[in-house]
């Protein structure tokens, strides 16, 4: 069984620069956290609340408006460059939903244990509530919204409507993300590995059968226009 709460359920990729993002616990990553918002006390007071999260690198020294510390952060989100001014604090799956109105990603637990959040970053799944925007700085996101060309939904959207692969919905975005970066990675071989590597995605509907379907649907339909 895969573990969540890590690298949703890729392989250990030693080295990669987003492991560390997501790895609990690592008082190397604090350090290094906190030495990009460090130079001001506010980093010192944000610090216990933080200490579950990472690495900082490369984004814009903190400015303070009033009490509140912000820093800059640059980011392509679905094609878009956004220049934005953050809370240290907030992640990915906040920025998106609270800030840029990007509600297609789903907040389910807010603990990276659904997947209901799963979103693409630099083209690796990551559970976007376990990550904070400002350590990923001049990096590209896609959400569930930068799937679709326009009006012709990706093959994997498609697949999912066709073999009704959800019922309420509220996990179907974070469902899609996953599948498509699990074809890339090469994991949707056959139903057992596709339930092994999709095992971060939770459906609390039970439409798991209709999941596995979708996914090797949209498996072959990718493949077919990855060759085009
Ligand atoms: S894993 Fe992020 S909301 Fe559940
Ligand atoms: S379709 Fe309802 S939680 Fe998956």
């Amino acid at each position: 069984m895969a573990d969540p709460f890590n690298s949703l359920n890729q392989p250990d990729n030693p080295g990669d620069p987003l492991d560390e993002l997501l790895t609990f616990g690592n008082p190397e990553t604090r350090r290094r956290f906190l030495k990009k918002v460090a130079g001001t006390s506010a980093a010192l007071t944000l610090g216990p609340s933080l200490m579950n999260f990472s690495s900082a690198q490369g984004a814009a020294s903190p400015v303070t408006m009033g009490q509140q510390l912000l820093v800059d952060v640059h980011l392509k989100i679905n094609g878009q460059d956004y220049p934005l001014r953050v809370d240290p604090r907030t992640t990915v799956l906040d920025l998106l939903r609270e800030n840029l109105h990007l509600t297609g990603s789903k907040k389910g637990c807010d603990h990276g244990q659904c997947g209901a959040c799963t979103v693409l970053l630099n083209g690796r799944r990551v559970n976007s509530c376990l990550t904070l925007a400002v350590v990923h700085d001049g990096e590209e996101i896609t959400t569930i919204e930068g799937l679709a060309q326009g009006a012709e939904l990706h093959p994997m959207q498609a697949a999912f409507v066709e073999h009704d692969g959800f019922q309420c919905g509220y996990c179907t975005p974070g469902q899609i993300c996953s599948a498509v970066a699990c074809v890339q990675e090469g994991h949707a071989g056959d139903d057992a590995q596709i339930r092994e590597f999709m095992s971060g995605n939770l459906c609390r509907c039970g439409a798991y059968p209709n999941i596995v379907e979708a996914v090797k649907e949209g498996r072959d339909k990718m493949g077919a226009s990855q060759k085009s």
